[in-house]
């Protein structure tokens, strides 16, 4: 075990992450939507893998998170239940499953749960959702909330810019989170708010706080594995911090590999049969 690893926990499960922040261990998390990644992120020792909706930008290509379907969420989510021994997997629901009524937000819960094996689910808002998130706690199924920016309201918000800076939205927001304890989430993200706001949230629950341009106050942070490898290399946020740069790493790799075809370079002799 390392110090920088924390405690060498067999299963990460939603007592263990309420542990972690009991014991001011940090808690990592990062998205993952498909078995091959889910698997090298698994075996690094990661907390949580979210099979983020943001699968519908990075693996569909969609501006924006809106499109993606509840079919495709359980999709990227079974591949990555597959791959994992260790982690927690959370599914977000995607836009229009939850958000008109409790039943719609339990049933596609259950299919989350049930076709893909998941281990809980995630959805945006706060007092405007507090019905649908009762009514899937009711079945059993753990909830993680999701305040600050959020990404499935970006037609109401207009822009991706930091939220909360003002004192009505943060006070709201506090409120909100507040309410999502209340309630029974196990846990909460909160997006591109400012530090200062996401240490008092923090501080103010007792369930783990995770942030994504939160600041370092909050009890974990989670990051996009596409952003944070490289792979995309045209998101520039400040919160973001890149790992690697996959995309030229890529490039350059199958630039080789074309010249070395184009030229008969490849197969050699070792690699026929
Ligand atoms: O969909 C996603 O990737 C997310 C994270 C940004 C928290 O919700």
């Amino acid at each position: 075990m390392s110090a920088a690893k924390g405690n060498d926990y067999k299963r990460i499960t939603t007592h263990v992450l309420q542990e972690m922040k009991d014991n001011g261990e940090k808690i990592s998390m990062l998205t993952a939507y498909d078995f091959s990644m889910a698997r090298i992120l698994d075996a690094a020792g990661i907390d949580i893998l979210l099979v983020g909706d943001s699968a519908s930008n990075v693996m569909a290509g969609h501006e924006t998170t809106l499109p993606i379907t509840l079919e495709e969420m359980i999709y990227h989510a079974s591949s990555v239940i597959r791959a994992i021994q260790r982690t927690l997997v959370v599914v977000d629901l995607p836009f229009g499953t939850y958000q008109s009524n409790p039943m719609k937000a339990l049933e596609s819960s259950i299919r989350i749960m049930k076709e893909a094996g998941a281990h809980a689910v995630k959805l945006e808002g706060g007092r405007e959702v507090a019905k649908a998130i009762n009514k899937i706690l009711e079945a059993g199924i753990p909830v993680m909330g999701h305040l600050g920016l959020t990404p499935q309201s970006i037609y109401k918000f207009g822009t991706y810019s930091v939220r909360a800076r003002e004192e009505e939205e943060a006070e709201r927001l506090l409120a909100d989170a507040k309410l999502l304890e209340k309630l029974g989430c196990f846990a909460l993200v909160l997006e591109k708010i400012p530090a200062g706001l996401g240490g008092e949230v923090a501080r103010s629950l007792r369930i783990p706080v995770i942030g994504i341009g939160a600041g370092g106050e909050v009890d974990g942070q989670v990051l996009v594995v596409h952003d944070m490898l490289g792979l995309n290399k045209d998101f520039n946020p400040r919160f973001l911090r890149r790992y690697m740069n996959l995309f030229e790493d890529i490039r350059i790799a199958v630039e080789h590999y074309i010249s070395d075809v184009k030229s008969s370079d490849f197969p050699n002799e070792q690699e026929q049969y």
